[in-house]
């Protein structure tokens, strides 16, 4: 029997600008995972066992365009295998899907990982990460690739679309709280938005996207040096842009207010937008606070989790 287990992950600056080649940070979340197990079975062919998405079928009768069908295709086409038979891939996750909290990267990743040790052919970080981008072209349509690139690495990374990832050094750890909407809201929706606004007002997104990029590049520095306090205004101007490329909504900002109004350094929503997630910057005395009053503005779930 193979396991394989991959983290959920959280956009700290960047989204969507990240898409038109201006960096973002992102951290992996340890707490939300993907777990994957690969068992023999008696029976021929491979069966793919996904409960959360109640989903019980041989790989073969799947839709060749269907992502987990997808991803073991490209996986044992990639390790130079054309055939694995008697196999019970199980597929479980505790990441919310369409929330932006890397659900589809964490799955793909685990998904080939596991793979690779059971053909007895680990796979580096980097050819992981390539193949679960693959994945996430069918999810997402135009991702930018940082989804896969920090669950793969399972570390803090300055991502930069087309180059390889910079890891950052976190010079000071600090608490995020994550306040889910409970809205499922599809990244590759909110992309298209973003794109064909974009295309309407190339300007006015030329400069959102410039402005964000230089957020980005001053967090990095704050981080590193060990000044997380100071990451609060960045995080709140951060969510202005995004709100104003129309990609908030009601339900986070409703959660944005609760934790500022909690005491929180800062808070913005976090990956796709619409609904998903949204983060917040809390010093630890005030996690609680931050965290009682994103339950009682509605969040569905609240996580409190250390970047470090
Ligand atoms: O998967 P999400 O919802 O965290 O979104 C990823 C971040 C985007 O910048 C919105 C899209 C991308 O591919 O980078």
């Amino acid at each position: 029997m193979i396991t394989s287990s991959a983290p959920g992950k959280i956009i700290l600056f960047g989204e969507h600008a990240v898409v038109y080649g201006q960096p973002a940070l992102a951290v992996p979340v340890t707490q939300l995972h993907a777990d994957v197990r690969i068992e023999e079975i008696f029976s021929p062919g491979v069966w793919i066992n996904a409960p959360n998405i109640q989903l019980h079928s041989r790989l073969d009768s799947l839709a060749p365009s269907h992502p987990l069908a997808a991803t073991v295709k490209n996986t044992l086409s990639t390790l130079g295998v054309s055939y694995l038979s008697g196999i019970s891939i199980l597929i479980r996750s505790s990441i919310p899907v369409a929330s932006g909290l890397g659900s589809g990267a964490a799955v793909s990743v685990a998904l080939i990982r596991a793979l690779a040790r059971y053909v007895g052919r680990p796979l580096t970080d980097e050819q992981v990460s390539a193949l679960a981008f693959e994945t996430e072209k069918l999810y997402h349509g135009t991702p930018s690739g940082i989804d896969n690139t920090v669950v793969a690495y399972a570390k803090p990374v300055y991502f930069v679309k087309d180059q390889p990832p910079a890891p950052f050094r976190v010079g000071q750890p600090f608490t995020i709280v994550i306040g889910d909407t409970g809205i499922a809201a599809p990244t590759k929706e909110t992309v298209a938005d973003v794109r064909r606004l974009w295309q309407e007002n190339p300007a006015r997104f030329a400069t959102y996207f410039e402005t964000i990029g230089s957020i980005v590049q001053t967090a990095r520095q704050l981080i590193e040096a060990g000044l997380p306090d100071s990451l609060g205004p960045l995080m709140d101007e951060n969510h202005a842009l995004l709100r104003q490329m129309n990609v908030s909504s009601p339900a986070l900002e409703r959660l944005v207010s609760a934790a500022r109004a909690a005491g929180a350094l800062g808070a913005k929503l976090s990956g796709g937008g619409r609904g998903g997630n949204m983060i917040a910057l809390t010093r630890p005395e005030m996690t609680e606070a931050v965290t009682g009053s994103l339950k009682e503005a509605g969040a569905k779930q609240v996580i409190q989790t250390q970047v470090e």
